[in-house]
């Protein structure tokens, strides 16, 4: 058995699309004083760069182009900033076509090999915040504290509905649904790391909880086992 010093000084937090990761991570690591590290982010950084093609390019191929590319992450909290070949990531990935770009690229058994590693190499620099699908399962297995955040489609449209209408923009709910039903389907459905709870992860159903409910069961689980000086 491992104990707790054997652990990594790593937080995962995986789950569906929607399911309110991105600003939970960012939350917890801001309370912790860790850097966030967006992995979603980085696949919808690497779709983009190599475009609709990228199915089709041989394994040395998506390998070298790829090596041109690399994630470097700086700071900590809501000031952690991710760069790709330095420059930073910014809002340009942020669309549900890139999201859908991203999730195909997920697919692709060396794409993932590839940012496996990237995600790894950070990890390596010292203790982190990890979101992501496959954080707990895959990419840091011996991950000190992981969660896995869940809620049913219908709900997930709507937040994401309601986050829409706060930047001024309607969307169809069912539009909505159907964009986070195709995601799952490719999210959980691969044959490589498909999207699914670590056997150790505490899994949270956020369906009747707001970002503030769920903030409060993660940090209180970490603070009830050792707090940040078991991510030291
Ligand atoms: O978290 P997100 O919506 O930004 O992620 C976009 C897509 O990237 C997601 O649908 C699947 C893929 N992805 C992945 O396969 N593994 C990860 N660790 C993170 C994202």
């Amino acid at each position: 058995m491992t104990s707790r010093k054997d652990k990594l000084p790593v937080v995962t937090l995986d789950g569906p699309a929607g399911v309110g990761k991105t600003t939970l991570a960012r939350r917890l690591a801001e309370a912790l004083s860790l850097p966030y590290l967006d992995t979603g982010a980085m696949f919808r950084t690497l779709a983009l760069r190599l475009g609709p093609d990228a199915a089709s390019l041989s394994p040395e191929e998506l390998r070298r182009r790829c090596a041109a590319w690399p994630f470097t992450l700086e700071g900590t909290g809501a000031a952690s900033r991710l760069s790709c070949a330095g420059e930073p990531v910014g809002d340009e990935i942020r669309t549900e076509a890139v999201g859908l770009l991203a999730a195909q690229l997920g697919t692709i058994p060396a794409a993932r090999d590839i940012l496996k590693e990237a995600q790894q190499k950070l990890g390596a620099r010292g203790p982190l915040v990890a979101e992501g699908r496959d954080m707990g399962t895959a990419v840091f297995p011996g991950a000190r504290f992981k969660f896995f955040l869940d809620a049913t489609p219908e709900t997930r449209a709507l937040r994401r509905q309601r986050d829409l209408a706060c930047r001024g923009q309607h969307e169809e709910l069912a539009v909505l649904a159907e964009q986070i039903r195709q995601r799952d389907a490719l999210d959980r459905g691969r044959a490589v790391a498909p999207l699914r709870p670590a056997e150790d992860a505490l899994i949270v159903d956020t369906s009747a909880l707001d970002i503030e409910g769920v903030f409060q069961v993660l940090i209180n689980h970490i603070e009830a086992h050792g707090g940040r000086a078991a991510l030291a």
